[in-house]
């Protein structure tokens, strides 16, 4: 027995399914969910609260020096603790998503969150998820997935995610707000300079656009079974 564990990495864009996935496949190879975004997101929130401008590196970066960021992986996903303080629930504000993908366009700041990222996850055992985890935080972690989809089908599960399944022309306005947000997230994280979104090169690719949720599980999962029973990394 190798003695070492699993580490997965799963990233892609904003409402490809990557948290839904990241929980169910904790679940069922019992490792642990790290879920990196909503790191970014706390960082955000703070940034907010003292009126800092998301683009300004070198208050962020002070900013940073003084800030505590706690990842608390559970069955109903992560607690984020923000200097002490359960910040859950705030951090998914659509004014803290944005300032999230402005703020971690800073190479300082994402040396920051690497590094606590890399400290979390060393001793293996996790389903990583983000934007950089197969390129930048663990380039050599033992499986790797980009999950995509069309930007009309991501749009449409954020709309759903946040009001509950409708019909598409019923919804053309209110979802005609959420694309809007999220081509301008997409643009941001794929474009900066520093860690773009982009998949590792030995990434699995799986568009999801036209599978369900049950079908997207099915071929990670039977991946992940095929990898251990080759080799058997996770320890009792
Ligand atoms: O996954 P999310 O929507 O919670 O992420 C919020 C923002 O954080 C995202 O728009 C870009 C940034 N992010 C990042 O740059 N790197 C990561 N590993 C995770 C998130």
């Amino acid at each position: 027995m190798s003695g070492r564990r699993l580490i997965i990495a799963i990233d892609g864009p904003a409402g490809a399914g990557k948290s839904t996935v990241a929980k169910h496949l904790a679940a069922h190879f019992g490792l642990l969910n790290l879920e990196t975004g909503a790191m970014y997101r706390a960082f955000a929130l703070k940034a907010l609260g003292r009126r800092l401008d998301p683009g300004d590196a070198a208050s962020l970066e002070r900013l940073a020096a003084s800030t505590e960021i706690v990842l608390e992986p559970g069955p109903a996903g992560n607690r984020v603790l923000l200097d002490g303080a359960d910040v859950t629930e705030r951090i998914r504000d659509a004014e803290v998503t944005q300032a999230a993908s402005r703020v971690s366009v800073h190479p300082a700041i994402r040396a920051w969150m690497v590094d606590l990222q890399r400290e979390m996850g060393k001793a293996g055992g996790v389903v990583m998820e983000g934007r950089d985890i197969g390129t930048v935080v663990f380039p050599d972690a033992d499986l790797k997935f980009f999950l995509d989809a069309s930007p009309e089908a991501r749009s449409q599960r954020r709309y759903e995610q946040a009001t509950g399944p409708v019909e598409i022309a019923a919804a053309s306005e209110g979802i005609s707000a959420v694309s809007k947000e999220l081509r301008e997230r997409d643009d941001r994280d794929r474009n900066r300079k520093d860690s773009p979104l982009r998949p590792a090169l030995d990434a699995v690719i799986i568009d999801s656009t036209a599978l369900t949720l049950d079908e997207v599980l099915g071929r990670i999962e039977s991946i992940v079974k095929e990898r251990l029973a080759t080799e058997p990394l996770v320890r009792e």
